[in-house]
């Protein structure tokens, strides 16, 4: 069973009543309702959509894309279009630190008893939905990327590689899905990324997943604005295009 590991302060949900972070290399969703915090992945089992930029009632998350709901106590999907449940993750509170520890699928989340804290493993991404970031959300010294590190074509394609398409289990940087990336400066000193990514097939059902999880890892890079991700199919993605890497890891040779 995996470990708690610190996820982010309690401050952080001062302002705000869900917060991104990554654990594990998981982007997973806070959610803090009536004082207790809950959490789950962001990720809708019906089409991937972003379950952390839906409207929050009580204890159900609906997503913003077709509107299934969620329990975000247990990740139980509760209406259509999602037949499956998200999973939920176990959360528990030491001072002003919220750890979480992850969970998969089916199991419900509880309070855990309290284990010893790991070195600090997770990372503030984003606050989100309607209410305003929360201090120190972001910029804090909880990036993964230093904020002195500049921003360049070849960092942008290193971060893309914590993306894994969810069938081939391989990074979409060595899988050939990125065709282009282009840094655009802007006025007030932030770039905008645009990404250029194709798909294994026009019809993967992965699609709106990896255009999620590649926004929310290139947004937490300073100094990026916007991020936008167009899926491109000419030319058709072919085998040809995985490195050496992928090829090993597929077992290709
Ligand atoms: S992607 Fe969430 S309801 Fe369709």
């Amino acid at each position: 069973m995996a470990n708690f590991v610190p996820a982010a302060k309690l401050s952080d949900l001062e302002a705000t009543d869900r917060l991104l972070v990554e654990v594990d290399d998981r982007i997973v969703a806070l959610f803090k309702v009536g004082g207790e915090i809950f959490c789950i992945d962001d990720v809708c089992t019906h089409d991937g959509g972003p379950l952390s930029d839906g409207k929050l009632d009580d204890h159900t998350i609906a997503c913003p894309r077709h509107g299934a709901k969620f329990d975000i106590r247990t990740g139980k999907a509760l209406t259509m279009p999602a037949t499956v449940d998200t999973a939920a993750h176990d959360v528990k509170i030491e001072g002003d630190t919220i750890f979480v520890r992850i969970c998969e699928a089916g199991k419900a989340a509880q309070v855990a008893n309290p284990t010893t804290a790991g070195p600090i493993a997770a990372t503030v991404l984003k606050a989100s939905g309607a209410a305003e970031p929360a201090a120190g959300a972001a910029g804090d010294g909880t990036r993964s990327v230093p904020a002195t590190m500049n921003l360049s074509e070849d960092l942008v394609r290193e971060e893309l590689k914590k993306v894994i398409d969810p069938e081939l289990f391989v990074n979409i940087v060595d899988l050939g899905l990125i065709y282009n990336v282009d840094l655009v400066p802007q006025d007030d000193g932030k770039t905008n990324v645009k990404i250029d990514m194709t798909m294994t097939s026009p019809m993967c059902p992965a699609g709106p997943q990896l255009i999620a999880n590649s926004k929310q890892v290139i947004s937490q890079l300073p100094p990026v604005g916007n991020v936008e991700v167009k899926i491109v199919l000419d030319p058709p993605w072919t085998p040809d295009k995985m490195t050496d890497e992928a090829r090993d890891q597929l077992g290709i040779f």
